[in-house]
């Protein structure tokens, strides 16, 4: 490597940024509308179309709402969703979670009706469905480990019976990988790709989904579960587990307070598909400054974007994924 700094004025680092064309024949990193999962809040009733307040432009959806919706996705060219379900009531297990007329399960076939060239994943957890709001099964205050992974398990089989071509367990159960892959492979759906939310922190940036997804936990946090933002090298051996499992798909999560797990990861483990996922306080904080006029939406979003692809990440996860289809291709 020639010492750079001794190569001025042979050296000019403004000449390749001199004209739009030239510098988007230097750009390293692309971002396409295909690089996008969008997650989408499903809920019983008929027309509904309820806008998250903490999330303004992500809206909780009802069954009958999801063709208009998927229709428009598939014109963007955003090729796959993922969903989470508010059942009609909650209980201790979240049985809705692997009920045959579930809301997500609905929501699963109305989409793979009307859109079939939409890749329907679903969010395989319980803390949507629970009354406790943990996601994992609970005695004497203690969320245990084992008796989850049978529920996430006949969760995940019953999205894939109803239709889902991608199941993401996101409890961060010890061995939640290999129980949904082993129920799976049992039930007749040895093709059904588990993307596995990996590294998955304990992280305050989920606040607004959880007004989204009706999901806070009654009492205590989730830091017995995920994990400490401190840590880094416990996210290298989190995803090798799920990758030992039989992970298909491996995630970080969150994704820009995160790049450096994003950039490792992707450095790690270089032959997996890696998702991000930019996760609702990331795009709530940006909303709301772009709504005081204090950031410019459009930039702060697109920079976000390509900063979590630059890290790594081959797919994000993202609210924007709509919005940001459409300025991609202004
Ligand atoms: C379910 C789940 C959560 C998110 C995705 N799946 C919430 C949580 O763990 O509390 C968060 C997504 C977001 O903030 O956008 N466990």
């Amino acid at each position: 490597m020639p010492n750079l700094n001794s190569a001025f004025p042979t050296v000019r680092g403004r000449r390749l940024r001199q004209k739009p064309a030239l510098r988007h024949l230097v750009r390293e990193t692309n971002l396409s509308p295909a690089d996008f999962i969008y997650p989408m809040f499903i809920v019983h009733g008929q027309q509904v179309r309820h806008e998250v307040i903490s999330m303004p432009g992500v809206f909780q959806l009802s069954v009958d709402m999801l063709p208009q919706e998927a229709e428009e996705l598939l014109k963007l060219g955003i090729p796959a969703v993922i969903l989470f379900g508010l059942p009609a009531q909650k209980d201790p297990l979240g049985l809705e979670n692997f009920a045959p007329d579930g809301i997500v399960q609905q929501a699963i076939r109305t989409l793979r009706k009307t859109a079939p060239d939409l890749m329907i994943m679903t969010d395989v957890c319980l803390c949507e469905y629970t009354d406790h709001g943990h996601c994992g099964v609970i005695e004497e205050g203690q969320i245990l480990n084992d008796p989850t992974l049978e529920i996430l398990g006949q969760a995940a089989v019953s999205h894939a019976e109803a239709g889902a071509h991608i199941v993401a367990p996101s409890a961060m159960m010890d061995g939640q990988v290999g129980a949904i892959r082993q129920a799976l492979d049992e039930a007749g759906f040895p093709n059904t790709p588990v993307m596995g939310y990996s590294a998955k922190y304990a992280s305050a940036f989920y606040g607004p989904f959880r007004d989204a997804a009706d999901s806070p936990p009654q009492f205590g946090d989730r830091s017995t579960y995920q994990m400490d933002p401190a840590n880094r090298r416990e996210a290298i051996r989190e995803i090798a587990l799920d990758i030992n499992e039989g992970a298909d798909i491996i995630m970080v999560k969150p994704a820009l307070p995160y790049l450096d797990i994003i950039r490792q990861a992707h450095d790690t483990f270089p032959n997996l598909p890696l998702a991000a996922y930019n996760v609702s306080g990331e795009y709530s904080m940006l909303k709301a400054a772009a709504q005081l006029g204090w950031l410019d939406e459009k930039r702060v979003a697109l920079e976000s974007l390509i900063a979590i692809k630059r890290a790594g990440a081959d797919m994000i996860l993202t609210y924007w994924a709509k919005d940001a289809a459409r300025w991609l291709s202004e």
